[in-house]
């Protein structure tokens, strides 16, 4: 039995950091373990044009504790606006790593997101030209769809036309939630990832409804069947270059989130690494863990894998993590499994 892994220091593909007293307060969860992240544009306002992509980035550095290394990967909030060459310049200065496609209205602060894709289509073409990823937030918002179904449905009348439009193209199914989404991945070939979050290999739609109603398991896209977390887990521990970890931790104050009308995301930068040592134990699998969170990433963005290491090491007592961060801008619950864990990151 493994009771230790050393693998290539993680990066986390998916991350919401925010702005301000919250920003100063989540961002050491992530940098404590992670080497870069993609950071998630959706603030408010969003981060559309190159050159708020480039204060936002000095203003996650300028959060940064002291001693701590951590490189924000940044990303544009794709709107009906968006300049095409405003784009290719951003990427070309080695700012911007990927754009994000948010359906108006699919998740928290998309008012902004893109209502008719043809009116984005010269900034596709131009990523598709440069190779820039798009990174999908791949739920449909129409309201006849339910909930459950919006990303299955995303993948046949949004994703699948849209690639067969532009084959070169590359984009990400941001944390896939569904066994359809892990068999449209698996086919996809070179310009196709996909993103797993935490939770999703850990909850599924029951740990949100029965027994009360647990806001802290509420995200989008929602938990799906049991049937499609054990797809997801199969994916993540397989080894296969489609798909790497994007956490989507995204903290929301409990005030928010224990709400009549609560707001989505789970909070999981701090202890995402040793969940995901214990679910890739579970599956046999922890010679997996290492291209999951470290190799798949670097290698889809065209990026150099981490050259620092971590140690993971399995410990006879149950660990404690903190129940929630406290930050200025008001406490924070972290993501609780459900069940005790025996893994921690060792310095
Ligand atoms: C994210 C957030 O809070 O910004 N929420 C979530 O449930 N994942 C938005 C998103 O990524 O959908
Ligand atoms: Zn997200």
């Amino acid at each position: 039995m493994n009771t230790e892994i050393t693998i290539r220091r993680p990066d986390d593909w998916h991350l919401h950091l925010r702005d301000g007293a919250m920003l100063k307060g989540v961002l050491p969860e992530t940098a404590r373990h992670f080497a870069r992240a993609i950071i998630m544009p959706n603030l408010v306002p969003p981060v559309v044009t190159g050159e708020q992509a480039g204060a936002y980035r000095e203003r996650i550095l300028a959060a940064l504790p002291e001693g701590m290394a951590f490189e924000p990967l940044m990303t544009l909030y794709l709107t009906e606006g968006t300049e095409p060459a405003d784009v290719a310049a951003a990427a070309a200065s080695g700012l911007v790593k990927a754009v994000k496609l948010y359906p108006a209205g699919a998740t928290t602060n998309s008012h902004s997101g893109v209502r008719d894709l043809a009116k984005v289509m010269p900034v596709l073409e131009k990523m598709a030209e440069i190779g820039l990823p798009l990174c999908t937030h791949g739920e449909v918002t129409t309201a006849e769809v339910d909930i459950f179904d919006r990303e299955a449905v995303f993948i046949d009348t949004v994703l699948d036309p849209l690639r067969r439009r532009l084959p070169d193209l590359r984009v990400v199914m941001e944390h896939i939630t569904t066994k359809e989404g892990v068999e449209y991945a698996a086919e996809g070939g070179e310009t196709l990832g996909a993103t797993i979050t935490t939770h999703h290999l850990i909850i599924n739609r029951n740990h949100i409804l029965v027994g009360g109603i647990k806001p802290h398991y509420y995200c989008l896209p929602v938990a799906k069947r049991e049937h499609h977390r054990l797809a997801l887990r199969k994916a993540a521990t397989s080894g296969s270059p489609r798909y790497f970890l994007g956490t989507d931790s995204a903290p929301h104050v409990d005030a928010l989130k224990e709400h009549a009308c609560g707001c989505a995301g789970c909070f999981t930068a701090t202890n995402t690494m040793p969940l995901l040592a214990h679910v890739f134990e579970e599956e046999g699998a922890l010679d997996k863990l290492e291209a999951f969170a470290s190799l798949n990433g670097p290698a889809f963005y065209r990026l150099p894998v981490n050259e620092a290491r971590m140690r993971l090491v399995k410990h006879e007592a149950a660990q404690v993590f903190p129940a929630k961060i406290f930050t200025e801008a008001g406490p924070v619950t972290v993501f609780d499994p459900g069940f005790p864990v025996h893994w921690a990151v060792e310095a």
